[in-house]
This record gives structure tokens, C-alpha cells and sequence, in this order.
């Protein structure tokens, strides 16, 4: 069962065909009309199919997270996806309903918390912390001993310095590059990047 239905549904459909693990797979979203996949029904009827595998779809880290909590506490199995041509290494750990999506690389030792999104094309060095619910954006490089925060959103192309600490509901726009620890909540942007909200 993949929850959610847009366009990122697409690219995780894609990596669940490639694992070829699955016989069928059926679409759960509130908006029943979809050009491109077929939807079996609304998202609350996920607990007519708890003996399935699930996986939420949501590029929102909040959305995501309130159906990954859903699920968790109905006792559904949630799956990773982790798509066969990243490069990850053996010490690294990833949690539940998370996806690593194609020509990603993920050094040694670093983990990866549940629901999180790590976007095409990114790389994540050794000995980095990304918890719950984080989504970074495609061709992102985050470098070594690096933690980011819950519910955190890197977005397209950013850079990240080693030794860094991001807390948890972050944005940082495309393209910035992180040079210094960020300690509170808020939107940041640029090169070197700064707080805009
Ligand atoms: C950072 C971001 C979230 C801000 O969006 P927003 O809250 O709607 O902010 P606005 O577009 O109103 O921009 C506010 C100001 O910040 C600037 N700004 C916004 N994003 C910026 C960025 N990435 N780099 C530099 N400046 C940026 C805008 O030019 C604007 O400046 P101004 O007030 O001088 O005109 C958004 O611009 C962004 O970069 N999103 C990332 C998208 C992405 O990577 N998606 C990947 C999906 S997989």
C-alpha cells in the first residue's frame, strides 16, 4: 500500500517496482481523480488492508509524519525503500518508512531516522545524525559528522559544512550552503546562509 498519490508517489513506486518485492501495488489518497495511478480509496481505509505493507508517500515532513504515526499505532507494517542503484554503506541504519532514492551515497556510520526522504542524487558523508522526518532535497551534500534535526527540509542543492548541528524544523532554501551550527526554528537562505523568518 503506498499512500499518497503525486509526484513523489511516482519516484517511490518506481524504486518498489525495482525491489521487486511486492505482487501488487495499491494507491491510497483523499483525491480519488489521478491521471497516472489508479486509487483505490480514500487514506482512511488503510485499516481494511493492515496486513499489507505500507508506505507513506507525502513529500510533506508533517503530512508524512502524521501518517507514518497513524500506521504505527495501528501495528501496520511500515516498509524502507531504498533504491538498488545508491550506494549505502553496511554501518548505516535506516529507519522505517524512509526512502533513499536513486545515485545516492550514504557513508559509514551514519543514520537515517524514520519517515525521512533522502532525496536523488544527494550524498551524506560519515558519521551523520538525520532524525525523524527529514526531507533532503536532490543533490544535496551533506558532509561528515553532521546532525539534523526532526521534521528539518534541506532544500534543492544544498551544501553543508562537516560538524554541523541543524535543529529540528528547519528550511533552507535551494542552494545555500551551511557554514555554521543553526539553532532555532525558522527559514534560511544563501551563500553564506542566513535567517529570512
Ligand atoms: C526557502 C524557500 C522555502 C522560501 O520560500 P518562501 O517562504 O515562499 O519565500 P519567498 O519566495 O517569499 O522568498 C523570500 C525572500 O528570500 C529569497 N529567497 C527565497 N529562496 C531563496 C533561495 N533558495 N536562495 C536565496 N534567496 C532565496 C527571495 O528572493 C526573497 O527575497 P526578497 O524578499 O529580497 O525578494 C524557497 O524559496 C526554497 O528555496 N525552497 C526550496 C525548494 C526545493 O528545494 N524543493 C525541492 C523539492 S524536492
Amino acid at each position: 500500500m503506498i499512500i499518497g498519490a503525486g509526484g513523489h508517489a511516482k519516484v517511490c513506486y518506481e524504486i518498489a517496482k525495482l525491489l521487486n518485492c511486492w505482487r501488487n501495488i495499491i494507491f491510497l489518497d483523499d483525491c480519488l481523480e489521478n491521471n497516472y495511478f489508479h486509487i483505490q480509496g480514500p487514506i482512511s481505509n488503510y485499516k481494511y488492508f493492515l496486513e499489507s505493507d505500507f508506505f507513506v508517500a507525502i513529500g510533506s515532513n508533517e503530512i508524512r509524519k502524521k501518517f507514518i504515526t497513524i500506521l504505527e499505532e495501528s501495528g501496520a507494517s511500515l516498509i524502507k525503500l531504498v533504491h538498488p542503484q545508491s550506494i549505502v554503506s553496511d554501518s548505516v541504519s535506516i529507519g522505517a518508512g524512509s526512502v533513499v532514492m536513486g545515485g545516492v551515497v550514504i557513508n559509514a556510520c551514519s543514520k537515517i531516522g524514520r519517515g525521512c526522504i533522502i532525496n536523488t542524487g544527494c550524498t551524506i558523508d560519515h558519521d551523520c545524525n538525520i532524525k525523524d522526518f527529514v526531507h533532503i532535497s536532490p543533490g544535496t551534500n551533506v558532509s561528515g559528522s553532521v546532525q539534523i534535526g526532526c521534521l528539518s527540509w534541506l532544500g534543492t542543492g544544498t551544501t553543508v559544512i562537516n560538524n554541523i548541528e541543524i535543529s529540528e524544523k528547519v528550511i533552507i532554501g535551494a542552494g545555500s550552503v551551511i557554514l555554521k551550527n543553526i539553532k532555532d526554528q525558522g527559514t534560511y537562505v544563501g551563500h553564506p546562509c542566513k535567517k529570512i523568518k
